[in-house]
């Protein structure tokens, strides 16, 4: 389910299993259906992806975007009797509401930043519900949290106000099935518009993966923040079964929680898939039994960059029906392009979104990975492409970022 870049390096991970007998998209991308078959069914309607489902009897159904799942959308298809990877409405609580999510936090004791019971600067103020990435102010002066404080009253009254920590930022996925959780390799993304950080918060602008973690494994972040969180949810009648991602700052004192989402993230996705060894396929079908026990996801010795190939006015505005060339190029040269914001019009690939396409590549090393990715966008061309220079150049020139 969904229609973005996520979905399509979902798509297209998932048709690499023996196990797949057939791959149906709702509603799908042009990237998709070259992959499956696309139907006209929205993430949004409940009713009309159960009875797709049961149509087509589908025997699992992977759910992409957080909406639709905060929505309810995946206990609609289980109750229908859809096999569904993907949380009930009461468990995507973790992501839908920040409130909900610290509360989970405290109740566990993972580490996290400190709820303020006053905001004042330096501090972080987040509105309580679903903002689409728009719902985070990080205010270091007076005036960037007055205006931080009108924001999240025009988005509703209930927000929260947090310490402001200091530190780089980590995305670590893990496959849940209400109880056990497999970590999937770390991703970072650029949340940023621009180059050096710069500019407005998006949906995210690039992804690198693996990323240098200063002495932190993987194994401990799932110990400590994944199987504490799944227990408390379990333990409060809504176990998770799905994607449990967990946004991470390294602080001094070790790895702390900025937020949770319920879902695989968008872009650091199209980096992570493909380096991933291992039966994506099975690993979300046991997660969607309740058994995965003995399932690992393991992952090569390759690192993966991803670029993200976005309307000149995004985020602010998207671009819709200019013609997209080169992406023939860009796949012959050896990297993956994820459609993002596409569509077909009389059988030329034109722009519909405000982030167009992915384009993914790996390598033996993150520069690599880095220099593949950089030549292969390069030579995709679209009225007003526009993508920052800049990502992984720190991770790839060798400099610790962990
Ligand atoms: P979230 O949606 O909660 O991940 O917040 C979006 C972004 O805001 C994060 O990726 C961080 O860059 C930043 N952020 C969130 N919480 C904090 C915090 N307590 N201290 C510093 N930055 C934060
Ligand atoms: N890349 C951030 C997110 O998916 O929320």
């Amino acid at each position: 389910m969904g229609s973005g870049g996520r979905e399509h390096a979902l798509a297209r991970k998932l048709a690499e299993s023996p196990r797949l007998t057939e791959l149906h998209a709702a509603p799908g991308n042009p990237g998709i259906a070259q992959l499956g078959s696309c139907h006209p069914v929205r993430a949004d309607d409940a009713e009309g992806l159960l009875a797709l489902a049961r149509a087509l009897a589908v025997e699992l159904v992977v759910v992409g975007p957080e909406a639709p799942l905060v929505a309810g959308v995946a206990d609609a298809l289980r109750h229908g009797g859809i096999a569904v990877f993907g949380p009930s409405a009461g468990a995507a609580r973790i992501e839908g509401s920040k409130r909900f999510a610290k509360d989970v936090l405290h109740a566990t004791g993972v580490p996290t930043a400190e709820s303020l019971a006053v905001a004042r600067p330096p501090c972080v103020v987040k509105a309580d519900g679903l903002a689409a990435g728009k719902g985070v102010f990080v205010c270091r002066t007076q005036a960037e949290l007055d205006e931080a404080l009108t924001a999240v009253s025009a988005l509703g009254d209930r927000f929260v106000v947090e310490e402001l920590l200091e530190g780089p930022e980590l995305s670590v996925f893990a496959v849940c099935d209400g109880a056990r959780a497999v970590g999937l390799p770390p991703a970072r993304d650029f949340k940023r518009a621009f180059d050096g950080d710069d500019g407005p918060n998006t949906g995210g602008m690039g992804a690198y993966s693996p990323v240098p973690l200063a002495g932190v494994e993987l194994a401990d972040v799932v110990t400590t923040v994944h199987e504490p969180v799944l227990a408390e949810l379990a333990e409060r009648g809504t176990p998770f079964i799905g994607l449990l991602y967990a946004g991470l700052m390294l602080c001094e004192d070790g790895p702390r929680v900025l937020e949770f989402n319920c879902r695989f993230g968008d872009p650091e996705t199209q980096a992570i898939l493909p380096r991933l060894d291992g039966d994506l396929l099975g690993a979300l079908a046991a997660a969607a039994r309740g058994d995965l026990a003995g399932v690992a996801l393991g992952s090569g010795e390759n690192a993966a960059v991803t670029i993200v190939l976005a309307a000149r006015d995004y985020p602010a505005r998207g671009d819709s029906g200019s013609p997209i060339e080169g992406v023939a190029e860009a796949e012959a040269a050896g990297a993956l392009v994820f459609h993002a914001g596409t569509a077909l019009r009389g059988g030329t690939l034109v722009t519909n979104g405000g982030r167009i396409l992915d384009v993914t590549a790996t390598g033996a090393t993150l520069a690599e990975a880095r220099a593949r990715a950089y030549a292969a966008a390069e030579s995709i061309r679209f009225e007003g492409v526009r993508f920052r220079g800049d990502i992984a150049v720190e991770a790839a020139s060798g400099a610790t970022v962990g």
